[in-house]
């Protein structure tokens, strides 16, 4: 069966990681959907404009899964209602290295040990995403926003909770037709 390879990018550098472990089971429960490679932040490098004579490796490595993935999903905690400086940094290297998200399905998704579940990280990465030299295709709506994290998975990962879950698989249906469809546009453009 044809499956979609998709990147996941873990929008923090901690060493644990409630978004890493989210988009690890989202790896587990939806393999019959997609493949997905989740990808690192940790050893990026701080952006520095006056680095661009020689980028990291782990920027080139990172854009050229980029490059190749049918489409990304971006797991962003919430800092300070803000996306992580990691993250933020990350995304300023690809914007100014081969703009490997430009015209990429991105899914925007996000958990936090808050109650309102990086709602206002999401919106901030979704502004970050739409700026020139990014240019993500980001799905519109469809925002998967985990609140308490702490209390919604188990020991071995799984997320807990069944209604968390089926919206989880909502948002993922969506993303997949969403990728679909941007693969017949650029077929047809
Ligand atoms: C500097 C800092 C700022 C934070 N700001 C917020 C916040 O604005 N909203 C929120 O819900 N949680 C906030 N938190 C708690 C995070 O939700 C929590 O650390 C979470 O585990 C981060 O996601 P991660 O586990 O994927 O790294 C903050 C944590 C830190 C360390």
């Amino acid at each position: 069966m044809f499956k979609l390879n998709l990147v996941g990018i873990v929008g923090n550098n901690a060493p644990f990681s409630y978004n890493r472990v989210l988009l690890q089971f989202m790896k587990q429960h939806f393999s019959d959907q997609f493949n997905l490679d989740v990808c690192e932040i940790d050893d990026i490098p701080l952006f520095n404009e006056r680095d661009l004579a020689s980028v990291p490796q782990t920027v080139v490595t990172l854009s050229q899964k980029i490059k190749d993935a049918d489409g990304i999903i971006i797991a962003t905690p919430e800092y300070d209602h803000a996306i992580p400086a990691a993250l933020k940094s990350a995304i300023e290297w690809l914007s100014v290295y081969e703009h490997a998200l430009t015209t990429k399905p991105v899914m925007v998704a996000g958990a936090s040990l808050g109650v309102q579940g990086t709602a206002r990280a999401q919106d901030n990465l979704r502004q970050i995403l739409n700026s020139p030299g990014v240019n993500g295709f980001v799905m519109p709506g469809f925002e998967f926003l985990l609140n308490s994290a702490k209390s919604k998975f188990d020991d071995q990962g799984q997320l807990t909770d069944s209604g968390t879950t089926k919206f989880l698989s909502e948002c993922v249906d969506h993303f997949m037709n969403f990728v679909a469809d941007n693969k017949k546009t650029v077929a047809t453009a």
